[in-house]
């Protein structure tokens, strides 16, 4: 839609260059949700189990940043600069190897190519926004249906979705839990 299409009470104020600072101080101060039920039995069963199938050969738990020294190619921001808090040397959970697999779902976006989702903070979804949809497109609507979709014939995470499908209901409802609680 053109801009100038745009009913007037739908317009936003313009951003002036300060404001676009602001927006970025606040974007890069926001927290990930600390898990929750971490000492559940029942939690750590899933965890255990999690990470005995091979989700966590994806789904990788941990990672320990760098030194933060953001780069902005838009060159709006110098190198680290100052103005924008940073992070640096954290132990993050995000249970993702940021990296593009093949899971060839049908109707599979372009190329297939899709990355790990981070896995942290999902479980909140149903809490914050009423639903709990899952995958890129949303075509998931539970955790469950999400995995399912991992184990086509030629996916790469074909073998670990085999093993979830062959675990009693009691460990299959463990390893949601787990999930929901990362
Ligand atoms: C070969 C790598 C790989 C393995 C192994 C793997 N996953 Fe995934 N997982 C992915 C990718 C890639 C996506 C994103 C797919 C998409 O959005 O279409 C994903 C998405 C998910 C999602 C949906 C996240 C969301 O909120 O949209 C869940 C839940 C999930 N995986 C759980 C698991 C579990 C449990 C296992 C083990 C049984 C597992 N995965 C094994 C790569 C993997």
């Amino acid at each position: 839609m053109m801009n100038d299409q745009i009913p007037a009470e739908m317009k936003l104020p313009e951003m002036k260059d300060e404001d676009y600072v602001n927006f970025m101080v606040w974007h890069r101060g926001l927290a990930v949700p600390a898990a929750r039920n971490m000492d559940d039995p029942e939690v750590q069963r899933g965890k255990e189990l999690f990470n005995q199938m091979g989700c966590a050969y994806c789904h990788r738990p941990s990672w320990q940043t760098g030194d933060d020294m953001f780069t902005d190619p838009a060159g709006f921001f110098a190198d680290g600069d100052p103005r924008l808090p940073r992070y640096p040397n954290q132990k993050i959970w995000p249970y993702s190897d940021y990296i593009q697999h093949k899971l060839h779902m049908e109707n599979d976006i372009r190329t297939g190519w899709c990355r790990t989702t981070p896995l942290w903070g999902r479980g909140l979804s149903a809490i914050c926004t009423g639903r709990s949809d899952r995958l890129h497109d949303c075509r998931a609507q539970t955790v469950i249906e999400a995995i399912m979709w991992h184990g086509n014939a030629q996916s790469d995470a074909r073998r670990t979705v085999e093993k979830f499908r062959e675990l009693p209901k009691k460990d299959r409802d463990a390893v949601v839990k787990f999930i929901d609680a990362i």
